[in-house]
């Protein structure tokens, strides 16, 4: 058996990896702001006993959840580790629980939030922990664009459709135009159901998720879909093309998933004679139609799992979590897909000072850094968010 703790070969590091990480004021990010309280040294040696205390002091009135791209010191804290998609169902159910502690991202955090019973309070450990995707999509900028396909009188065929890596006031949006919410494991059966309601998606704000399942999984050509770009006038597009087209895709993208290239699958297929390219379906569309296969998260840990022995395989998704799948399957040749470091630099801003010093508050009474998303919003989020919950 191969023992792969000696053969994972850590990515060359670069400085664009850990960009925005820290604990300083980051404008760019979806909601970038400072760190109210003292966070523990990073170098105390007693944060996990302190994160252990803290939970431990909290019992059943604390539920901690943990997205797969979060990082080990913190996902060992987490109650309920899983992909946008699972943790949005956990967070549904656990009407007992207080404090949803939430190890993600700031849309995370809010669509829990919406998920979850009023009494109920959701805590995102640092509030600069935002998405860069999410910030590709305005509200401002999507009414003007849906103000355009009413001039054209497209709207009536129109179904709107946002990735769960929205803002709230998008899935609002989606959910008073009678639109639904997905995510990468359930974005097929989200556009089955869309058209059988129209004849045309208008996607948020993933481009890449949106052109991958239309064409990879729906056998829609790339000439259906037409790319909406929001900073050109009209969206760049002529009438004739918002008319014509099938799915009108936001010009939107994963920061971390675009990093991944063509050159990349091909540079490890030379350098590994029958390895197995796994990718996440943010990743481009042509890369994605390189790779062997390709899921949400959960799909590549269950792909993983149940992959045989002594089986190589090149993963294209966020570092934290194919550093912890390659020292989970030692028999497993498991690498990154690319060279140079690929972290998601505003979910690596979840650490655990920053986790210890949220829990240590509401042992002392004090609840910090609640998500909150105003009444109107939520209920029309929650129209779009229940619609994928019932997809069948
Ligand atoms: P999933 O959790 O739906 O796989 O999405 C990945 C991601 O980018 C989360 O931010
Ligand atoms: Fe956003 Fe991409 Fe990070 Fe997910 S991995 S939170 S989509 S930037």
């Amino acid at each position: 058996m191969r023992d792969v703790t000696s053969t994972w070969t850590e990515p060359q590091n670069t400085p664009l990896a850990l960009l925005l990480l820290g604990q300083g004021t980051d404008p760019a990010s979806e909601r970038g702001v400072d760190c109210p309280g003292d966070l523990p040294a990073p170098s105390d040696p007693g944060l996990v006993a302190r994160a252990r205390a803290a939970k431990e002091a909290l019992g059943s009135r604390v539920f901690v959840l943990g997205h797969h791209y979060q990082r080990d010191e913190v996902i060992q804290f987490a109650d309920v580790t899983g992909d946008s998609f699972k943790l949005a169902q956990q967070a549904a159910a656990r009407p007992e629980a207080e404090f949803i502690v939430f190890c993600g991202v700031h849309f995370m955090a809010e669509s829990a939030d919406i998920l979850t019973g009023k009494d109920q309070r959701v805590i995102l450990p640092d509030l600069a922990a935002g998405c860069s995707m999410a910030d590709m999509a305005v509200l401002g900028q999507v009414e003007t664009a849906w103000e355009h396909f009413q001039d054209l009188g497209i709207t009536d065929q129109i179904v709107p459709v946002t990735y769960m890596n929205s803002s709230a006031d998008i899935k609002g949006f989606v959910g008073r135009n009678s639109g639904v919410v997905c995510t990468s494991s359930n974005a097929k059966r989200a556009l089955d159901w869309s058209f059988e309601q129209g004849s045309k998606v208008f996607f948020l704000p993933d481009q890449h998720l949106g052109r991958n399942t239309a064409v990879l999984e729906m056998g829609f050509d790339l000439d259906d879909c037409v790319l909406y770009d929001p900073h050109k006038p009209k969206g760049g597009l002529t009438d004739e093309q918002l008319r014509d087209a099938r799915m009108i895709l936001w010009r939107g993208h994963c920061s971390v998933h675009g990093r991944f290239t063509l050159d990349s699958v091909r540079e490890v297929r030379e350098r590994v004679p029958g390895v197995n390219v796994l990718v996440h379906p943010e990743c481009r569309h042509e890369v994605v139609r390189a790779a062997d296969y390709v899921g949400s998260t959960e799909y590549i840990i269950k792909a993983l799992e149940a992959a045989p022995a002594g089986s190589s395989w090149a993963v294209g998704t966020e570092l934290n979590l194919v550093r912890r799948l390659a020292l989970a399957h030692p028999d497993k040749q498991i690498m990154f897909l690319d060279r140079a470091v690929c972290y998601c630099s505003t979910m690596n801003r979840i650490d655990l000072p920053h986790l210890v010093w949220a829990l240590e508050e509401l042992v002392a009474g004090r609840v910090p850094n609640v998500i909150t998303v105003d009444e109107k919003t939520a209920h029309e989020a929650r129209v779009a968010l229940d619609q994928m919950l019932a997809l069948p």
